[in-house]
């Protein structure tokens, strides 16, 4: 098959909605990261997404919607709490798990009695979901395991010649995936973190539980509440070690443990004191920073050709606990404490 890449002008929109309303599947630019859409009322066209990126069945998707009135035929219940998440953030990096309605097909909740819903706020989501007439289920647009894509020419390099159409919107604002909150427990659940903190969703509807899985390990066989999670995910090829400790205790680590084939996942203030090849996530105290350029990083480690990677262990706070979820799944959970 022949990707196109396209620009968002009128005549690919119009296409990208014709695409999507036969059955097939197109790459679409969204603030957080690039999608994989199909039409998530057609468990046809769902079941290629699972192809295309070879992801586990059991893995549900999210539905994508561009204007709440499209939420009526996802959810059984628009619980309270939704609502008011709802109104303080969307559109936006927020995706709410919601009670199931019966018209998404299994393919997109993988069995699931709940379903997860979000409105970006990206122009040409909007525009493509419009174009479609129907909410799209869509993916992070990268192969099954690798890091998530924050460009146009990242999908095209992971799915090129197994879908038809991606339209180039430019380059991710936030750079991670959206932040994921379940409103089917009580209170409401955090199962994963992105670009809008606990704080925030605290300060909207008061107390949440934080899933375990953010910062700990699952075992593949667990009943989880996010099947994702316990994936190993986001991986280049070279392997990433997170270092635990400070600016010195990681240089010195580094300097006697590198090889020729030994690079460093760092901050601006290491650059100086490294002797390794590096990539920098930018300020130490700046976790949107950090986050929008995480997946990147990770994608130029590879060019780099590099196989040990040593990370900085990133802070938990605030959007630094979605930097800290990516990496250390990137890293396969792998933490070396130096203090
Ligand atoms: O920012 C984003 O969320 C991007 C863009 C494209 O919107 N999408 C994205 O999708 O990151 P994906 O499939 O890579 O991650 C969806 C996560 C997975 O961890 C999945 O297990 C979880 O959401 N999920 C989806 N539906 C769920 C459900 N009903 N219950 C629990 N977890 C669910
Ligand atoms: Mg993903």
């Amino acid at each position: 098959m022949n990707t196109q890449v396209l620009k968002p002008d009128e005549k690919a929109l119009e296409l990208a909605g014709e695409l999507l309303r036969n059955t097939e599947l197109v790459g679409i630019p969204t603030e957080t990261v690039y999608g994989l859409a199909a039409n998530a009322l057609d468990g046809n066209a769902v079941e290629k997404i699972f192809k295309a990126k070879g992801r586990p069945m059991d893995n549900p998707l999210i539905v994508h919607i561009a204007d709440i009135s499209q939420i009526d035929s996802l959810v059984s219940v628009f619980p309270e709490k939704a609502k008011k998440l709802a109104q303080a953030f969307w559109p936006g990096a927020l995706t709410i798990i919601m009670p199931c309605s019966s018209n998404v097909p299994f393919q997109v909740t993988a069995g699931l009695k709940t379903v997860a819903v979000r409105f970006p706020s990206h122009k040409t989501a909007l525009e493509i979901i419009k174009s479609a007439g129907v909410p799209l289920a869509a993916p992070s647009a990268n192969l099954s395991g690798s890091p998530s894509p924050t460009t146009a020419q990242h999908v095209y390099d992971d799915l090129n010649g197994k879908i038809p159409l991606i339209i180039d919107g430019g380059e991710s604002k936030v750079g991670l995936e959206s932040t994921v909150i379940t409103v089917a427990t009580e209170p409401p659940t955090l199962l994963r973190p992105g670009g809008i903190t606990v704080e925030q969703l605290e300060n909207v509807i008061g107390k949440i539980n934080i899933d375990k899985g953010v910062t700990q390990m699952l075992d593949t066989n667990a009943i989880v509440a996010s099947p994702g999670m316990k994936y190993k995910h986001y991986s280049p090829n070279a392997k990433i070690i997170i270092l635990n400790g400070n600016q010195t205790e990681y240089i010195n680590y580094i300097n006697t443990n590198k090889d020729n084939y030994t690079g460093a996942l760092c901050y601006d203030s290491d650059i100086d004191k490294l002797t390794v090849p590096y990539v920098s996530l930018g300020n130490e105290n700046d976790y949107t920073t950090q986050a929008h350029n995480l997946f990147t990083a990770l994608r130029q480690l590879d060019e780099m050709g590099l196989k040990t990677v040593y990370a900085r262990c990133p802070d938990t706070n605030g959007v630094g606990l979605a930097v800290y979820n990516r990496l250390i799944r990137s890293a396969g959970f792998e933490v070396i404490n130096l203090a």
